[in-house]
């Protein structure tokens, strides 16, 4: 089975991290973001398909030197597609029953149940969905009571929402809805989840946790997420000169100096935190410095980026 994941997009809500680096390998705790998608994925995927623009260069190099397991192939698109133009770009590549990912997304789905409740329902597609609050920022979705989606709405305002379940960017589809995306730039969600309804489009409701990484705030919510299921980690090249560690944090080789690091700061090699320097809910990356007196918060600091003496970096991307 191939897994088709959508990696194209230009992330310009993580600039200026992303003038540097493509989304997909924005590291998360330890490894790309993309990675948290290939490294889960059921036995039976053998061939993820990316589809790329951005920066695909980078990402194929990365590919090239980084064994994940499994098949790899970059498809290009030479100018991007939307997500709907992305999946009718690979439809070389695609079998009948494929899995695709909105790239963004970190979730503990059970792909092995929801490809059980897809072949079940036997329509041309399965939408994970994903129950919140407010889902005024969001894609939501209407279902019948055999989970049969039955109307799609846009970003509704709070009164007029139709539902509290939102579109979570994980689909089953089967080759057929191909034939539903036109030639171009096509948007899935704005164009064709809407013409699917008279073919079957059926919706699955996603457990555990679901984070959509697009912005600073919840790519570090998803670093604090996986922090509390795997806990604290930290590298035995970490140097720890007196510093306080509060908390879960991942912490490779850095050196830390009389300062006060986490809780939820993920650390890479390289990083220097100098004597009262203060970081909570952060990602240093490989190479960063925060000097004295320094107060890192809710942020991420980009590769060989230094916070300087006393500075205070309060929910901000530094690049
Ligand atoms: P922002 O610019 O910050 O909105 O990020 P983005 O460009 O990634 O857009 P968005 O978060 O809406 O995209 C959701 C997912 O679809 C991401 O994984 C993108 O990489 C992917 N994506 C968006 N547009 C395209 C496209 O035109 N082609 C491809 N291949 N993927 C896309």
């Amino acid at each position: 089975m191939k897994a088709l994941i959508l990696a194209g997009g230009l992330g310009t809500r993580l600039r200026p991290l992303t003038y540097a680096m493509p989304k997909p390998l924005v590291p998360l705790l330890g490894k790309p973001l993309v990675c948290h998608i290939i490294d889960p994925l059921p036995p039976e995927v053998d061939t993820v398909i990316l589809a790329v623009s951005y920066m695909k260069d980078t990402l194929e190099q990365y590919f090239r030197e980084h064994d994940v397991g499994r098949e790899v192939i970059l498809v290009n698109e030479d100018r991007p597609l939307g997500t709907g133009g992305a999946v009718r770009n690979v439809s070389r590549y695609l079998d009948d029953t494929f899995i695709a990912f909105n790239g963004d997304v970190v979730a503990s789905a059970d792909l092995s149940d929801m490809l059980r409740y897809h072949r079940s329902h036997g329509g041309i597609a399965t939408m994970s969905l994903w129950e919140v609050e407010d889902p005024t920022a969001f894609g939501v979705v209407a279902r019948d009571s055999r989970g049969r989606v039955t109307r799609f709405q846009e970003k509704p305002d709070m009164e007029e929402a139709i539902s509290n379940s939102i579109n979570a960017g994980v689909y089953i589809f089967e080759r057929d809805v191909l034939d539903l995306i036109p030639d171009g730039v096509v948007s899935l969600e704005r164009e064709v989840f809407p013409s699917m309804l008279d073919c079957g489009l059926y919706g699955y409701e996603l457990k555990g946790y679901w984070i959509d990484c697009g912005t600073r705030e919840n790519y570090l919510r998803a670093q604090r997420t996986l922090l509390g299921i795997s806990g604290s980690s930290e590298s035995p090249g970490l140097t720890n000169e007196g510093a306080e560690v509060v908390g879960a944090n991942m912490l490779q080789r850095a050196r830390l100096k009389g300062c006060r690091i986490g809780p939820h700061v993920y650390a890479e090699n390289g990083v220097t935190v100098s004597a009262g320097a203060e970081v909570s809910e952060s990602m240093l990356l490989c190479g960063a410095s925060v000097g004295e007196g320094a107060v890192v918060r809710g942020s991420i600091v980009g590769p060989g980026v230094a916070v300087g003496k006393g500075q205070r970096v309060i929910d901000e991307i530094l690049a």
